[in-house]
């Protein structure tokens, strides 16, 4: 029997990637990777620093300062640690989302990441959601999902998710933000957001959550035979 399995789901964000991943983990014992988090630390990280983007020095500066760990709580949600402090909640706004999605597009930033994403799935059987698991971290995933919605549908959730944890925002400037960043990593010229080859493509368009975790789970057990 194959001792560990590695599942890649990319996808848009709005797609529900974390939300089903952390769902279908927890059903198979999988470890979940929120590989999102990770860039978002490196986000806020880079706003508190006051870091230029532009400035490869500063960049690199920054990256060596960083310490950056993944717990997972009891209840299967990972938590955050960047240099020693929980930031779990600090990553979600939609400041930190524009500049992890801004420092994200720099080769720099996305080698330091690489190494730490590839020594999860060395070490157990992992369900990774991210931009690029299936064509850069995991090339040789056991199976790779490409998650996806319509922009409207992925940009009303975004605003439920946001306004649900008292945040005041439009959903006109979500939707805006969302199209900006779609196309901010679709775009880049480093491991951009696209389909594997060889993913299976997964539209939630119309689906409940409910529905697109039963859809997802139906996959993985034909397709690993679990
Ligand atoms: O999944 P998310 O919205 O939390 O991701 C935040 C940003 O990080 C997103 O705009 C793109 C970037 N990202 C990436 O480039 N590669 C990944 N594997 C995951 C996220």
């Amino acid at each position: 029997m194959k001792k560990t399995y590695a599942v890649a789901i990319d996808g848009p964000s709005g797609a529900g990637k974390s939300t089903i991943a952390r769902a279908v983990a927890g059903k198979f014992g999988f470890m979940y990777v929120d590989t999102g988090a990770i860039y978002r630390c490196v986000g806020l990280a880079a706003l508190r620093a006051g870091v230029d983007k532009t400035d490869p020095e500063a960049v690199q500066q920054l990256l060596q300062s960083l310490q950056i760990e993944l717990h997972h709580d009891g209840a299967g949600v990972q938590q955050m640690i960047l240099n020693g402090e929980n930031v779990s909640g600090q990553i979600r706004t939609p400041e930190v989302s524009l500049a992890a999605s801004d420092f994200s597009a720099l080769p720099a930033v996305r080698a330091f990441l690489l190494d730490m994403q590839r020594a999860f799935a060395r070490r157990y059987s992992v369900i990774m959601d991210g931009r690029d698991i299936g064509t850069v971290v995991l090339p040789d995933a056991d199976l790779k999902i490409f998650l996806t919605a319509s922009s409207a549908e992925r940009a009303r959730r975004r605003f439920d998710e946001l306004t649900a944890k008292g945040m005041n925002v439009d959903y006109e400037t979500v939707l805006r933000e969302q199209l900006a960043r779609d196309a901010q990593d679709s775009g880049r010229a480093v491991a951009p957001l696209k389909a594997a080859q060889d993913a299976v493509i997964v539209d939630t368009t119309g689906k409940t959550l409910d529905e697109s975790i039963a859809l997802v789970l139906s996959v993985m057990e034909e397709r690993l035979c679990l």
